[in-house]
């Protein structure tokens, strides 16, 4: 569906007035302010022809909450505002909003080249659970934009990175990356989960598809599962059309309509939505949809504290006696540092590793030993977090294993939160007494 931008004729409105405001106005028959969540699976069509209408796609409008819900559509409208993108699709997670965004443009026995630095969950979908509709990934080291290049061939839909990485320590260099997909006429798709667009815009630097776990930080409390998948609008789709047969050829899905030529800017997203959705069916609910709207409403307000709090607590770590090292693009000692202020005018995240004096022992022992970080596999929260890969998330594989995928025995993830800094110091030299 299109997006309306709230925007004045005379201005627009910045980030923090559409964090609280786009895509909500007051409810036109009971005048609610806020929006309300529309608990309901379907909608009454006003004649048969009305009916016809919304299933040919020659009308907008709502037939079944699978495809789509007031309460998410707020939500869909307020996070491609604050992205700057046309159009979007929520989704009932992260890992469901990357499916669809897949979905879209892969036919069996196509390829995607992904940066081999994301969030652990997305390289085991990418090359095990993909692997089984014969999508094919590709994983290259980012820091070197030309190994993207090197890694495209004829049956490459997309890229995919994540330029503020989780568990952190890695910025990619997203501007060559941008300029190779473009020479390549593919889609340069971006997991902007961890830096939120508070801190970064990927469409601001040639991105073509944005997709958020909103699990995370834009929820931002830990309540919500959710994800999104935001398109910029600007792709040429006719320019490429040999390489995009689902949106530049008749869809016998849709009585032989061609999406991109239809829809144009927000093809794409209609796509994702009108097939995507509605045959796959991971659906945001409308209850998580107004959780997230909420939490978005302090989404700036939220980064701010977080990335204040992550900086004082990374720079207390890096000069303890028991830390042996701490991966935060925020301190001038990662060699990421200079990137990360290119690309982060405005912070540099919560989230970073550190490596504790003592290996796996002394790990467990920090993870026991902290009252106010959670002990607990999530990042973004309000709280703050703390997980040891080695005795978790990462306990299946070999010694050798963990320390490729960068949890080492050594290897604590923290998610720093909005409470007070120096009680979350408190808190960690404590623990770190006991290791
Ligand atoms: C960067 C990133 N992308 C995607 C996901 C997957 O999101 P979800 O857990 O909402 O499916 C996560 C989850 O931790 C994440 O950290």
């Amino acid at each position: 569906m299109p997006e309306e931008r709230p925007a004045r004729a005379d201005r627009p409105y910045a980030f923090e007035t559409r964090a609280v405001h786009a895509g909500a106005s007051p409810d036109p028959t009971t005048g609610a302010r806020n929006v309300p969540i529309y608990q309901t699976t379907s909608y009454v069509f006003d004649d048969v022809d009305h009916a016809a209408s919304l299933f040919n796609l020659q009308d907008f409008g709502y037939i079944y909450t699978r495809i789509g819900n007031p309460t998410v559509s707020a939500l869909e409208e307020r996070v491609a505002a604050l992205e700057g993108g046309r159009g979007a699709v929520a989704a009932a997670s992260g890992h469901a909003a990357q499916l669809l965004a897949f979905f879209t443009i892969m036919e069996p026995g196509d390829e995607f080249v992904a940066s081999r630095n994301l969030y652990g969950g997305s390289i085991t979908q990418f090359s095990q659970t993909f692997r089984k509709f014969g999508w094919k990934v590709t994983f290259v080291d980012p820091t070197d934009p030309e190994n993207f290049r090197r890694a495209i061939t004829p049956r490459t839909k997309a890229i995919f990175l994540e330029v503020l990485a989780n568990p952190g320590g890695i910025v990619v260099d997203i501007e060559p990356v941008a300029a190779i997909a473009r020479d390549a006429g593919i889609l340069l798709m971006v997991d902007n989960t961890m830096a939120s667009p508070w801190l970064f815009r990927p469409f601001e630097w040639g991105a073509d598809i944005v997709i958020h776990s909103t699990t995370k930080f834009l929820s931002g409390h830990g309540t919500s599962m959710g994800g999104v998948v935001i398109e910029s609008g600007r792709f040429d789709w006719a320019r490429n059309a040999e390489r995009y047969p689902s949106l530049t050829r008749p869809d016998p899905a849709y009585h032989g309509l061609t999406f991109a030529e239809t829809f144009g800017d927000f093809g794409y997203s209609m796509k994702t939505r009108a097939v995507g959705l509605r045959d796959l069916g991971p659906t945001m609910a409308p209850m998580n949809a107004f959780m997230t709207l909420t939490g978005i409403e302090t989404l700036h307000l939220r980064m701010e504290r977080h990335c204040a709090n992550a900086l004082k607590v990374a720079r207390f770590l890096a000069d303890h006696p028991a830390v042996a090292w701490v991966s935060y693009v925020g301190l001038e000692s990662s060699p990421f540092h200079g990137l990360a202020r290119k690309y982060l005018a405005r912070g540099f995240g919560s989230v970073f590793t550190i490596g504790v004096k003592g290996g796996f022992a002394a790990g467990v022992k920090l993870v026991e030993n902290v009252e106010l970080f959670s002990h607990l596999a999530n990042i973004g929260d309000t709280r703050s977090l703390v997980i040891h890969p080695a005795s978790t998330t990462h306990r299946q594989l070999s010694e050798e294993q963990q320390i490729k995928a960068g949890a080492g025995p050594d290897v604590l993830r923290l998610s720093i939160g909005i409470e007070n800094a120096d009680d979350l110091i408190h808190d960690l030299d404590r623990a770190l007494a006991a290791v």
